[in-house]
């Protein structure tokens, strides 16, 4: 199969884009970024980008009148530098259909919980708030939703006695660094099916054949099957 051709959606930091290139550079993924796009200028995920010799675009999404405008600005951008898919790492904002027709199950989503608790901003304070004992992360498949697409892996987390918001969000994402890497390269193995509702108004299915994609409890921060990867 040819490489995954992605563009990463950002806006800010940029650590699981810097997961992505540095998989793809040792040779632990089989794609190339094609274009790392940003709603917000002078975010750290830019310079990460530009250090790679990644080509960048910011939409500051103050500067288009709606939603539909901006999306259509990006699916151009997108479509213009090559990219075919589609992953938000840290993208912080909804996506119309006007995206996501462009891109038909091609849009991939990293979240820091395990869904469907817990979505949209902040789903480690929410999890802390909630008292549960175990959160993760999730990458799932986007819809008009907000963290409602179909899944494709998860990873737990346990909450530890003393836990706040920054320890338990620094543990969560080691895994999602791992996680979203592992479901990008079995994207790129042509392992991804996607089953349309079985019913009117049940929930499209994604399947990984073959692969176990309920990664266990990472002690710690570090699930055994994950040693070894990512970050
Ligand atoms: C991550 O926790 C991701 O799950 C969430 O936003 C954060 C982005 O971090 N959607 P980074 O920009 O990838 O470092």
């Amino acid at each position: 199969m040819p490489p995954l051709d992605l563009g990463v959606l950002i806006s800010g930091r940029g650590s699981n884009l810097q997961a992505i290139l540095d998989a793809i550079a040792a040779g632990r993924l089989d794609a190339r970024v094609r274009l790392v796009l940003s709603n917000r200028p002078g975010v750290e995920g830019l310079a990460r980008a530009e250090r790679a010799g990644i080509p960048t675009r910011v939409l500051p999404h103050k500067d288009f009148a709606d939603r539909d405008s901006f999306d259509a600005a990006a699916v151009a951008a997108l479509r213009e530098a090559g990219a075919t898919w589609v992953v938000l790492a840290g993208f912080m904002r909804l996506l119309t259909t006007t995206f996501l027709d462009a891109f038909p199950h091609r849009v991939v989503n990293i979240h820091p919980s395990l869904l469907p608790s817990f979505p949209g901003v902040d789903a480690q304070q929410q999890a802390l708030d909630h008292g549960v004992r175990i959160t993760g992360c999730t990458v799932h498949l986007v819809d008009a939703g907000t963290d409602t697409g179909p899944i494709l892996a998860q990873a737990a987390v346990p909450i530890l006695e003393g836990d706040d918001h920054d320890t338990l969000a620094a543990r969560i994402l080691v895994q999602e660094h791992a996680l979203l890497v592992r479901a990008l390269s079995w994207i790129a193995d042509g392992r991804l099916e996607v089953s349309p509702p079985a019913a009117p108004g049940a929930r499209a299915r994604a399947t990984i054949a073959g692969v176990d994609t309920a990664l266990g409890l990472a002690q710690g921060g570090r699930a055994p099957e994950l040693a070894g990867e990512g970050a």
